[in-house]
């Protein structure tokens, strides 16, 4: 197997090349004045699987993902499988309003264009994943997490109900409580948020969630936990986006770690794994 990896993705395909024991592959990106990019790949992918990693954030990433798959297509490979750790456009899977971009359905459709298969991880709405016509292996990092919290934490907390089966899956392998935030609004103006069921009150908390983007969710949620009395407060998320001021709002939490899904000084724990176990 040979992997390339997008300049998104070069920290989560050099570990998925040590992972998978494979070769990543040298390859040529630049970028012309005006914004273009070049791709091309240096080393023979003949008769080879290909994994080609790219994370489809920001939107210049998805374009350079296009230009590998199409580099990629210019040897006779046996099979291409292309990994979008974090699938960007994930929230919009319908038209609300007549006129509208279904901006998932298209980045879905043209990304499938050119693959084999396709690999994601924690996609924000997997109502998503029923616009690829291709075969789509949909990973969770909830065992990543579980790896990073192992011995550090009392309970598994979800910032809301829709996110439980993520904190379901890091609890059910630590073997420890989990619970999730729910709002009580009280009238127009006083909402209250607080654990659903669980006293947290001196304990070490994990709240996890799929994104960290402005911080606004987890920043209200952490800093609740915090009134509730809990001891310590780690907050993952699978891809960290961390928009403009996010830290400034975790300032509650003793760590804040994401995957390498989307790579940034905050990409503690990795990915690869799971993607490696997935394709075999
Ligand atoms: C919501 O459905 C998601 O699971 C995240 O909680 C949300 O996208 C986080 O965004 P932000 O950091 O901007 O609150």
């Amino acid at each position: 197997m040979k992997i390339i990896g997008g300049s998104a993705s070069g920290m989560l395909a050099a570990e998925l090349a040590r992972v998978l024991n494979a070769d990543l592959v040298e390859t040529e990106f630049r970028r012309f004045p005006d914004g273009e990019g070049y791709a091309r790949i240096l080393g023979d992918l003949n008769d080879e699987q290909v994994l080609l990693v790219q994370t489809t954030l920001p939107d210049p990433n998805i374009v350079e993902l296009f230009l590998w798959q199409d580099a990629v297509n210019d040897f006779d490979i046996e099979n291409l499988i292309t990994v979008t750790p974090y699938f960007g456009y994930g929230r919009q899977d319908k038209a609300f309003e007549s006129g509208e971009a279904v901006s998932a359905r298209a980045i879905a459709e043209r990304i499938e264009l050119f693959t084999d298969e396709v690999v994601m991880v924690d996609i924000h709405n997997p109502q998503v994943l029923e616009y690829f016509g291709k075969p789509v292996t949909h990973l969770t990092a909830a065992p990543a997490f579980a790896r990073h919290l192992d011995g550090k934490v009392d309970i598994v907390l979800s910032p809301d109900e829709g996110r439980m089966e993520m904190a379901n899956g890091v609890s059910e392998i630590l073997g420890t409580d989990t619970d999730y935030l729910e709002k009580i609004r009280h009238d127009a103006t006083t909402v209250e948020i607080k654990t659903k069921s669980l006293d947290v009150a001196g304990k070490r908390v994990a709240i996890v969630d799929d994104i960290i983007s402005t911080g606004g969710t987890l920043g209200l949620a952490t800093k609740q936990l915090k009134e509730e009395g809990v001891e310590s407060i780690i907050a993952l998320c699978t891809h960290g986006l961390f928009i403009g001021d996010a830290m400034d709002k975790l300032y509650n939490c003793a760590e804040v770690i994401s995957t390498d899904t989307v790579e940034s000084e905050h990409s503690k724990i990795s990915v690869a794994q799971e993607i490696a176990d997935a394709i075999g």
